[in-house]
């Protein structure tokens, strides 16, 4: 059994309510921390190696030492909420399973960065959750654990909660603060990053739901303990959302010491593939990061065992290797057309491009215009390498990532399974008439 320190407790009955939160060990870091010096408890996240899941991995403990801090100027911490990659359900689970761990990690980091104000950007379809937060909220008032002089540290915060409209964009961070300031989500240019220039112009650090409240266990077992837990610089536990062809989908909490296979396999996870069909592919970070085929998903290039790392998973770099990414790990049986697979995901970026970079803009429309008549046996042998041009054309060249994000499973498609792109050219009819794929998530 892996170590829980996210989860452990989700399941307990009432857990949602402070009362048996906090009956159960809940606000004892908050208690701790708030003894502590802000900066005390930065370096303490240093020492931890946590590292941001929303999907980039980037060291929180680096970003929170970045934060300027103007005179007379206010901070922000805004936890991002906004769970829309396709396949990711992990925060969502958090939420509203555990909400007290989220506000818990959220008042000790406001502490940490001086943010008096803290927001909550959530996705506008998790309207139920809002809800759970909201009353999370009010409990952690009436306890004293937001407020006015908290414990007696000197130190007030208030926490809100702003429900977005239903854009993927609004999770690039640049878009989130724009959009919390009431304007249209379009991503802004960085640097400057938010960390100097955020929301209403002030320093600001976004963070992901899940890296929030691992700031709890980090301060209930220390830092030492938590980077002892995983692998290299995979420190900690990471929630991974399982979905597709596995007879066991549901959010995991995985301690970053187990291989993809046993992750797949194992009944304590995925429990293997349904109806004893073979595994063809995976998507193991979301659907922004490369489709790996079987046989480099369970081995990397090196011939080593594929870990649920994010050095493992990305081992190889970008021909062999993919990403841990947000956690969104979506398998693909031998019946699932990665054509249609494609197809599917090409649609998803062209309707949440914002539009504001032409390589985005343009060459999400017309990547999901050539693939579906491929898909639909209209295409032809020439549009397998125009795709593979365009999806060049818009890697690195725009002002956010969502137009990478939508170029590599493009990329990686056509890398690993040219033979089906092929098939379906030559075998229009049979391509007419197949109609399968996951097509959701
Ligand atoms: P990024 O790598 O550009 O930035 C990571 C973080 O580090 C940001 O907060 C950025 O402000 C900060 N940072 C980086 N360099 C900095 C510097 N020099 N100074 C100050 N701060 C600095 O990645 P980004 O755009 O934040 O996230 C992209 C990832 O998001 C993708 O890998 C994708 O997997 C994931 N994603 C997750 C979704 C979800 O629903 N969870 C949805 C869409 C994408
Ligand atoms: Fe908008 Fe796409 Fe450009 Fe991002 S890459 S700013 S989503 S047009």
């Amino acid at each position: 059994m892996g170590r829980k320190l996210l989860l452990e407790k989700a399941h307990v009955e009432g857990i949602r309510y402070y009362d048996t939160y906090r009956k159960n060990g809940g606000y004892d870091a908050a208690e701790k921390a708030l003894k502590m010096s802000p900066a005390d408890i930065v370096e303490e996240v240093k020492k931890s190696g946590l590292r941001g899941r929303g999907g980039a991995g980037f060291p929180t403990g680096m970003k929170w030492s970045f934060l300027a801090k103007p005179e007379g100027v206010p901070r922000y911490l805004v936890c991002n909420a906004d769970e829309s990659e396709p396949g990711t359900f992990k925060d969502r689970y958090l939420m509203e399973f555990i909400p007290h761990l989220l506000i818990e990690g959220l008042l000790i980091s406001s502490f940490a960065l001086g943010s008096n104000r803290t927001y909550i950007y959530i996705r506008g379809e998790y309207a139920w959750i809002v809800d759970i937060l909201e009353q999370a909220i009010a409990e952690a008032n009436q306890a004293g654990f937001l407020g006015k002089n908290i414990l007696g540290a000197g130190f007030d915060c208030q926490i809100y909660v702003q429900r977005g409209a239903g854009a993927y964009i609004c999770g690039e961070e640049t878009a989130l603060i724009e959009s919390l300031e009431g304007k249209r989500g379009n991503p802004r240019i960085k640097p400057p990053f938010p960390a100097i220039k955020g929301l209403w112009d002030c320093p600001t650090v976004v963070n992901n739901v899940e890296t929030l409240a691992a700031i709890v266990p980090i301060m209930n077992i220390g830092a030492e303990e938590y980077a002892k837990i995983g692998i290299g610089k995979s420190t900690g536990t990471k929630l991974i959302s399982a979905c597709g062809n596995i007879n066991k989908p549901g959010v995991y909490e995985i301690d970053m010491t187990i291989s993809v296979e046993e992750f797949i396999y194992s009944d304590e996870y995925c429990g293997g593939i349904p109806n004893g069909k073979r595994l063809k592919a995976c998507i193991p970070g979301g659907s922004s990061v490369p489709i790996l085929p079987a046989n480099l998903l369970l081995t990397t290039a090196k011939g080593e065992k594929r870990m649920m790392t994010y050095e493992s998973l990305a081992d190889g770099g970008f021909p062999t290797g993919s990403m841990l990414g947000s956690g969104g790990f979506i398998v693909l049986d031998e019946d699932q057309c990665i054509v249609k697979n494609t197809y599917t995901l090409a649609r998803f970026y062209r309707h949440e491009s914002c539009g504001q970079c032409s390589p985005c803009r343009e060459g999400t429309g017309w990547m999901e215009k050539i693939l579906h008549n491929i898909e639909t046996g209209k295409g032809k042998m020439s549009d397998i390498d125009l795709l593979w041009d365009i999806q060049r054309k818009i890697e690195g060249n725009t002002i956010c990532p969502l137009g990478d994000a939508a170029a590599w499973p493009v990329a990686a498609a056509i890398r690993h399974f040219r033979d089906e792109f092929e098939w379906h050219v030559l075998h229009p009819e049979e391509a007419q008439k197949r109609n399968f794929g996951l097509a959701h998530y």
